[in-house]
């Protein structure tokens, strides 16, 4: 399997100009699968709830889904992105799986940042699993990173890749990301937004550095910090099935739930 992730830029409020940028940058790849960064085509740094919503889409309903579904459909592509989502009077930090025959899926992020609890409405999907070319896949945005129940939630069902759109401005998350390979026996891609957005609230400097990890946590893919960058990798997802570390100790089936029952209260 082929996959990706694109590093850039988002130009804050200018959907056209960011959704120009990710068609020419995605024209012609050979690629099964690309993610884009958190809120790829808004922007990040809202001033309020206001302008969020001005710029907010429903899914069901969406310019931005319809072209990139014609880009998915052009190249035989899965895209997963960050998007703005409108539902009625709901706005949500969402990603969306995006496939040739159009929306797949929707993540809304469960785990809001900072600000981000001032202007948009908490998720309320439950993760799950979605397979596309035979592979298990999970979404997940950003800070949803420093929580190990989202990755585990993803692993337990199944998910062989975590997308993972992303608009860092903490420096370690892409370290914590090993360990979540790891600790899992799952790919993930992170794919983070690169520069900085000046914006009534202050400035916010995004920290780049996407990259794709192995199950194994060897870091497959690194990007720096303020390039735009199209990363493709080959990846074999059959290799997040096979869950043993040692002959007698298997990732998912040594946990003993019963003795982290103050996790579940
Ligand atoms: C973040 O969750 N965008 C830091």
């Amino acid at each position: 399997m082929i996959v990706g992730y694109f590093q850039f830029s988002p130009e804050f409020g200018n959907k056209d100009t960011n959704l120009e940028k990710v068609q020419d940058s995605l024209s012609g790849v050979n690629a099964d699968l690309i993610v884009l960064p958190e809120l790829a085509f808004t922007g990040y740094y809202f001033e309020d709830r206001n302008e969020l919503s001005g710029l907010a889409e429903d899914a069901s309903d969406s310019n931005t889904v319809n072209v990139l579904s014609k880009l998915c459909k052009n190249y035989n592509l899965y895209i997963v992105t960050g998007f703005a989502e409108r539902e009625n009077n709901k706005l949500y930090n969402s990603a969306l799986l995006i496939g040739p025959s159009g929306l797949i899926s929707t993540y809304r992020k469960i785990h809001l940042f900072n600000t981000e609890k001032e202007y948009f409405d908490p998720g309320n999907i439950s993760l799950k699993p979605i397979t596309i070319n035979g592979a298990s896949i999970g979404l997940m945005i950003c800070y949803d990173w420093i929580f190990p129940e989202v990755t585990r939630s993803l692993a337990i069902q199944g998910v062989d890749i975590i997308c993972h759109p992303s608009n860092l401005v903490l420096s370690y998350c892409q370290k914590t990301m090993i360990s979540r390979c790891i600790e899992n026996g799952v790919y993930a891609i992170t794919a983070n937004r690169t520069g900085t957005e000046v914006r009534p609230r202050g400035e916010l400097i995004f920290t780049g550095q996407s990259q794709i990890v192995n199950t194994k946590g060897e870091v497959l893919a690194h990007s720096n910090v303020d390039d735009d960058e199209l990363v493709i990798q080959e990846i074999d997802p059959l290799e997040a099935k096979q869950k043993m570390l040692t002959e007698n100790n298997h990732l998912l089936n040594d946990r003993r739930p019963e003795y982290y029952d103050v996790l579940y209260k």
